[in-house]
């Protein structure tokens, strides 16, 4: 295992993704903790994390000079390289202009850290402060036109230090120098993978629990069926689910919910509170009124399945750490209000949480659950919104509407993984229209609904591009949909990017 200390920079969780990449595992610490955690978990070496202060300033965070004589390797990236330099002796300045974006940087490939690499490489800079003079025993590796110390070593023990950030992918052979410092430094197997994952945190949520009781609010979407299924293989029938059913979902998806886990050993409740919550959105046409409903009508159903169950000691959450961050994010104007299951902890009676994704991307997730033998029709279902089709109906919500919208969104999801284009888009979706046309049908006239296509290719669901779907693709949708699908007799398909458009209508 390696551990990366957190010293507060913005792409210390890209490092320990970019390590377990390479099959190693590796798990972030916050600084402060460093050394309590390095003696109980004896790792096979460390990360220091970029951070934005500056080393000098008695403010900044600093690393216990105890771990520096631990005899553990060790790579220093930026910030991380300032903090070993600063703490062995060396000095660290700031410069009058700011090193940033790629940089043309030469490196010593008789370096550990750069065996098998061109003397000539890009890397991606950012910072103010250098390493101006080296300390003891360490020598130059790498350097640029503005830098002369980009990259240093102790050879003898074990401590390497790069000023560029060698996990970003603008950094041309960083995967390279991270692997070189793991195998090469470290001497790492790279013999981890997602089942000894699966293990240790079932190990993990065993010790935690004993035989105590965890309530986990299912939504059915990828995270939290991953997680009930880590905790169901750990904890059994000591684990407590909650489906609300809102009436919202996909054609057959709550189904499907109630198949992948009723019989796995867990006490598992479905809700149907469908009535419940049309009851409350009849006549309501306001997107943002639609999901501050939903949102509570939730909280309002979980609160009363809660009671009867009364208190638990543990509330499980498939948080990842996407959701970690955008929940720190804290001044980003609200575009949507996204309802998830955050609200919950305040209507349950529990003594601790359980998050066992927490530290893992979404890609990662899915390969977990693969590796415990999830449902691939779970591991692989594309996001879906808390509010569900509610802020795809546009317009009042009703009964007819969402069977009408429910049918034809199958059958484009059916006609995408037919095309074997369902793991390359990342979000498709049919959205039923407030729009009504003339159309002709045999020999009558109609009068029926628009049905509008979306479907989007995105990393990280902020910005995203519109899906370059097939004419073939798209016409086998339209003309299955305006046949088996009454009340819509027109499509369309949405060709907006995100920004300007968002990726839902609603
Ligand atoms: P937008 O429409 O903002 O969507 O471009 C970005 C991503 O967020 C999802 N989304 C939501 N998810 N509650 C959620 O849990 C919401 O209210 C909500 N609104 C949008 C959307 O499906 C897309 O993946």
């Amino acid at each position: 295992k390696i551990l990366v200390i957190d010293f507060g920079g913005q792409y210390n969780q890209l490092i320990t993704r970019r390590v377990r990449e390479k099959n190693v595992y590796a798990e972030v610490v916050p600084y402060k903790k460093a050394l309590d955690a390095i003696k109980k978990e004896k790792p096979i070496g460390l990360i220091f994390t970029g951070g934005p202060n500056s080393v000098y300033d008695a403010k900044s965070p600093d690393i216990d000079p105890e771990i520096l004589d631990m005899g553990l390797p060790i790579l220093g990236i930026c910030y991380g390289m300032q903090l070993i330099a600063k703490n062995m002796g060396g000095t660290v300045t700031k410069s009058d202009k700011r090193e940033f974006g790629k940089t043309k940087t030469m490196v010593d490939p008789a370096s550990k850290l750069f065996d098998g690499l061109d003397v000539e490489q890009t890397t991606w800079m950012s910072h103010v402060d250098y390493v101006k003079e080296l300390p003891e025993g360490f020598r130059t590796v790498a350097s640029t036109d503005s830098c002369p110390v980009a990259a240093m070593e102790n050879r003898e023990k074990n401590i390497y230090a790069i000023q560029f950030h060698g996990e970003v992918n603008h950094t041309e052979n960083g995967h390279e120098i991270i692997d070189n410092f793991l195998k090469k430094v470290c001497h790492a197997k790279g013999d981890w993978n997602m089942h000894d994952f699966a293990n240790e945190a079932k190990r993990a949520i065993q010790e935690k629990v004993g035989d105590k009781k965890v309530l986990l609010a299912l939504s059915g979407g990828v995270d939290s069926s991953v997680c009930a299924k880590l905790l169901v293989d750990a904890i059994g029938e000591n684990l407590i689910c909650i489906f609300v059913d809102h009436g919202l979902m996909r054609k057959n998806e709550g189904d499907e919910v109630e198949e992948a886990f009723k019989d796995t050993g867990m006490h598992f409740i479905r809700v149907d509170a469908k009535d419940r919550f049309l009851k409350r959105l009849k006549g309501v046409t306001d997107p943002e009124q639609k999901r501050k409903i939903i949102g509570e009508e939730f909280i309002r159903v979980f609160e009363d399945e809660g009671r009867k169950i009364g208190a638990v000691d543990f509330l499980a959450q498939g948080t990842i750490y996407p959701d970690v961050i955008e929940s720190g994010a804290g001044d980003a104007a609200v575009i949507k209000s996204h309802h998830n299951v955050g609200g919950l902890p305040a209507v349950v009676d529990f003594k601790d949480l359980i998050e066992p994704l927490r530290d893992l991307f979404k890609d990662e997730v899915r390969q977990l659950g693969e590796a415990i033998g999830l449902d691939p029709k779970l591991v692989w279902r594309q996001p879906f919104p808390g509010p569900g089709l509610a802020i795809r109906v546009m317009g009042e919500i009703t009964e007819e509407k969402l069977d009408i919208l429910r049918d034809a969104d199958y059958i484009f999801r059916d006609e995408i993984a037919k095309a074997g284009m369902d793991h390359d888009i990342n979000q498709y979706f049919a959205v039923l229209t407030n729009n009504r046309s003339v159309g002709v049908m045999g020999d009558f006239r109609t009068y029926d609904y628009t049905l509008a296509l979306r479907a989007v290719t995105t990393s990280d669901f902020m910005t995203a591009d519109w899906a370059r779907i097939p004419y073939e693709v798209l016409d086998k949708v339209s003309v299955r949909i305006v046949n088996e699908v009454e009340h819509i007799n027109r499509i369309v398909y949405d060709i907006t990017s995100k920004p300007p458009a968002t990726i839902e209508w609603e």
